[in-house]
Order: C-alpha cells, then sequence, then structure tokens
C-alpha cells in the first residue's frame, strides 16, 4: 500500500546567488498541500529567500522549481500568483488609508461593464470570508485594526485570489505575544481547508506547535527536512547552530563567597505588587529572577533600580544610594528593559547615539561634546559585544533583533556597572544571538559585576544562574542553588503561592 502526497512544489538543485553571495545552494525540497511545511535557520540563513524564489519575488539562479510536476519560471510575483502561490511579507504591503473591502477586493472587484459593482464585489469577499471562516469588519481603516487583523486582510486577499500556496515570512515578529496565538491558528486553518502553508520563523517553540513538516537551513544550505513530530527544541537548535545543546550555555565561574554582596535588598515591598523580598547578589554572581509571568519578577527589578516606588532597604556596594533612578545608575547600577522597542531603544536613530544615550555627561566637556572621544569608546563597546553593523550612524531599526540587545549591553557596558539587571535578555532574538547574549552575561560576571537576571525561559534560567530566586504571588517562594537548581524545585516553587 501506498500513502498519497499531494506535492504542490518541487524544488530541484536550487540556488540563489546575489553579486558575490551564495544566500542558496543545491535545495531540493518539495512543498505538499495540506500541510504546514516551517522554514527555520538563523539570520541570514536563506530562509526568506526560498521563499521569495518559490513566489516569484527572486529568480533561482541555479536548479529547477516545478508545480504540479512542471517546470515553472516566474518573472515576478504577478506571475508565481497567477499559478495561485502568495508570499505575506515581513513588512505588510496593505493600504492603511483604505478600508479592509478595499484591501481585499483591490484588481478583483466584480464589473458591470466598465463600472466597479460595488454590492457584487463586496458579496464576493463576504462569500471567502464565510468559506474559509475568517471574518474581519469589511468596513474598518485597515490601519485602524490590530496587525493580527491585517494579517487575516492579507490572507483573504490571498484568498479571494484562489491562492494554493502561502508563504508567511516571520509573521509573528511584530505581534504582540497574545496575538501569537491567533495567528498559528489562522496558520492551521489554511492547511485544514487544503492550501500548502509555508512558515518561515526563528521561533522553535511556533514551529514546534503549529507546523507539520520542518526544514532546516544554515548558511544557505538545506540540513534537513522531516517530519515536526520527531524535532525537539533541542534537535532544532542542533540542527539551526550545527552545535551541541551542551554548548548552549557558557562556563560560570562560582563567584567568590567571601566577598561582600553588591546588593542586599531587605523586605522590600510595595503594597499590592510584591512583599518583604530579602536576597544578595555577591560580585561576579549571576541570580536568576523566576517566577510565573505576573508574580512580580520585572516589578522588583523596577524597585531596585529606582524606577518605582518600593518601601525596605536597597544596599549598594555597601552603601545607601538615592531613592532615584537617576541616583541609583550614577552609582553603577545598569538595565536591560524588558521591551527594547518601547524602553530602552530609539529605533529611529543611530547606533551611536543610542549607546551613549544615559552616560553623554561623560563626553561633555567645555568645548561641548567630544565626539572623537565618544566614537572611540562606542566602537571598544561595540567590538566588545560583538556586535554587527556597517556604520554607527546607521539607524538601530537596520539592525537584527539580537543585534538590538547587543546595542543595550553596549551602553550597559559602557557606565561600567557594579550590577546589571537584565529582563528578558533574549527575548525575540534567534538562538545564535541567544548565545552570545549568554556570553556577554557571563563575560561581566566573570570580570566581577554582580547580574540580576529575569527570564520567562526556564532553561536559559538554569543553565546561566549561580543561584536562583522564585517569585510567586510577589513573594519570595524559593531559593535554589547547587544541586537543588532543578527545572522541578522551580517549578513547584513558581507555583507554590499560586
Ligand atoms: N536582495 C539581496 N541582495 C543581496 N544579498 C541578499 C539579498 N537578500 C538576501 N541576501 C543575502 O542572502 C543571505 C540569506 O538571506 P535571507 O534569505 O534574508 O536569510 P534569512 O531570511 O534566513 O534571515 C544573507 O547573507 C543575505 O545577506
Ligand atoms: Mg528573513
Amino acid at each position: 500500500m501506498t500513502t498519497r502526497v499531494d506535492t504542490l512544489l518541487t524544488l530541484s538543485g536550487v540556488g540563489k546567488t546575489f553579486g558575490g553571495t551564495v544566500a542558496l545552494e543545491g535545495i531540493d525540497l518539495s512543498i505538499e498541500t495540506g500541510k504546514v511545511h516551517a522554514f527555520v535557520g538563523e539570520n541570514g540563513a536563506g530562509k526568506s529567500t526560498l521563499g521569495k524564489l518559490i513566489v516569484g519575488v527572486h529568480a533561482p539562479s541555479a536548479g529547477r522549481i516545478a508545480l504540479d510536476g512542471a517546470e515553472v519560471h516566474f518573472a515576478s510575483p504577478a506571475q508565481a500568483l497567477d499559478h495561485g502561490l502568495v508570499g505575506i511579507s515581513q513588512e505588510l504591503s496593505l493600504m492603511p488609508q483604505r478600508t479592509v473591502l478595499d484591501n481585499i477586493a483591490l484588481g478583483r472587484e466584480v464589473m458591470r461593464g466598465p463600472f466597479v459593482d460595488a454590492r457584487a464585489t463586496r458579496a464576493a469577499v463576504q462569500a471567502v470570508m464565510d468559506r474559509y471562516d475568517m471574518q474581519v469588519d469589511l468596513d474598518a481603516r485597515v490601519g485602524d485594526i490590530p496587525v493580527v487583523e491585517q494579517q487575516k486582510v492579507e490572507i483573504l486577499r490571498a484568498l479571494s485570489r484562489d491562492a494554493r500556496l502561502i508563504v508567511f515570512d516571520e509573521p509573528t515578529a511584530r505581534l504582540p505575544s497574545d496575538q501569537v496565538a491567533p495567528l498559528l491558528a489562522l496558520v492551521r486553518q489554511l492547511a485544514g481547508a487544503g492550501k500548502a502553508v509555508i512558515y518561515v520563523s526563528h521561533f522553535l517553540e511556533e514551529i514546534l506547535e503549529a507546523t507539520d513538516t520542518v526544514t532546516i537551513l544554515r548558511n544557505g544550505r538545506h540540513i534537513r527536512t522531516g517530519p515536526t513530530a520527531s524535532e525537539t527544541h533541542e534537535t532544532l537548535v542542533e540542527g539551526v547552530t550545527g552545535s551541541v545543546l551542551g554548548e548552549q550555555y557558557p562556563e560560570i565561574t562560582a563567584p567568590d563567597a567571601a566577598q561582600a554582596p553588591v546588593l542586599s535588598v531587605r523586605g522590600l515591598s510595595r503594597p499590592g505588587v510584591f512583599e518583604n523580598v530579602s536576597f544578595d547578589i555577591r560580585p561576579g554572581e549571576i541570580v536568576g529572577l523566576a517566577g510565573l509571568v505576573g508574580s512580580g519578577r520585572s516589578e522588583i527589578a523596577r524597585a531596585i533600580l529606582g524606577a518605582d516606588p518600593a518601601t525596605g532597604e536597597i544596599r549598594f556596594n555597601g552603601g545607601d544610594t538615592g531613592r532615584s533612578i537617576a541616583a541609583r545608575l550614577a552609582a553603577g547600577m545598569a538595565m536591560i528593559p524588558e521591551n527594547r522597542r518601547e524602553q530602552g531603544l530609539m529605533i529611529d536613530r543611530p547606533i551611536v547615539e543610542n549607546v551613549t544615550l544615559s552616560h553623554l555627561r561623560r563626553f561633555s566637556g567645555a568645548l561641548g561634546l567630544d565626539r572623537r572621544r565618544e566614537r572611540a569608546e562606542v566602537t571598544q563597546q561595540c567590538t566588545a559585544t560583538g556586535l554587527k553593523y556597517n556604520s554607527l550612524d546607521d539607524p538601530a531599526a537596520a539592525l537584527s533583533g539580537g543585534n538590538q540587545q547587543k546595542i543595550l549591553f553596549a551602553r550597559a557596558a559602557l557606565g561600567d556597572p557594579a550590577l546589571l539587571i537584565a529582563d528578558e535578555p533574549t527575548r525575540g532574538v534567534d538562538v545564535g544571538a541567544k548565545r552570545s547574549i549568554y556570553d556577554l552575561i557571563a563575560g561581566l560576571a566573570a570580570r566581577g559585576k554582580a547580574i540580576l537576571l529575569i527570564s520567562s525561559e526556564l532553561e536559559e534560567i538554569l543553565g546561566l544562574s549561580h543561584r536562583v530566586i522564585v517569585v510567586s504571588r510577589g513573594r519570595v517562594a524559593g531559593e535554589l542553588e547547587g544541586a537543588d537548581l532543578t527545572e522541578s524545585a522551580l517549578m513547584t516553587a513558581a507555583f507554590s503561592g499560586t
């Protein structure tokens, strides 16, 4: 007995070069209808390029693409669309000023003679929404609806053009976290309706949750393709990075137990948020602050930094610091904030300004800002953090998420802080960049800095911390160290107060 597989698309020996850059080489792959097929890999692995070859944005430099067994050549996305192959790009391509209906129907209006038949056009769009059970408010202005609804509009536009295959390129990169699940549900729904879906992402959790097949790309090469069900987080990380998981976390050296704490927190309280929190951090020690979302982790960190008011005692470097955030920063605290876009980076400003923000005083003298010294020190910090950039004058927005995060590390390091608070330092960065951020944290600790690490990723907390404070409902529910520092002990403590 043979299992029938509906192969829509076959790629044989496909390659793509851009000038001197080999983006893809020797890709053999088939794409099936009714399946969600993930392309996973680090930044620059070739995921987007592969998707673009399929939807006619680029033409392959080598190899063949066959649709229903017959070789095809697309000179443009419009030609690929004629064959039912559609890409939903990283940056949405909708007209924000126009209505949802206009955006879906544009170019597909039902005509009566030379005129658009508005009622029939609307009915045709409504029929597509009904058929796929995907409702949106047709009269809303696209610019006014949430990103996930805008994605729905793009999907409906594709469906109303009889799409057979839809490529999603990093669709969740711009989504708030509560909209990720609805988007994944949409993706599953499309496969359920018999569409072939390609899902490009570097978020392994999304891949494991929502896809049927996964193709791993590394440096433009096809590493493997197989059922998602036979992959785990670990095997994907190994495939994507080419290194075994044991190397995912750097060695951390034990702090000197004889040294006095850098930070002593005693009885820190903020009514209704956290209560009676006490702990120490020594020089060179990485202390994890773990707990469920909403347990008060970030709020405790903000209070330590002086960003929020709290009662209790905070001793830093053996003394009292002022209450204000400015006083605490001046005393040698630094923070990598949870939401780098909203709290940390000026995304449209040059890298150099982002690094020196909050340190400008250092470079000001009687004659104004010493630009040359500023650039020299920034360059040094950027090199030390492994930031990849072309020019210090490029906007932060030009960099990948991992490199944006490194800007914040460079900024923090520039102040030579005694304590670094890192709140979700690897959120939204790919696995390769994660490792370099872990190296940065371990390196700072090795140079005697005290680190307070907040993360929702248990593995990260376990892999990187010397000691972990577990918070549950605003109270310290446990302090784990050495052999006691296990995933189950951590989870038990995290859930203890709930
Ligand atoms: N239009 C282009 N011109 C030149 N080089 C490109 C272009 N698009 C992609 N590349 C290069 O091809 C490689 C793969 O890029 P890409 O497909 O965007 O990777 P991914 O989506 O996996 O991050 C990278 O080295 C990238 O710099
Ligand atoms: Mg890409």
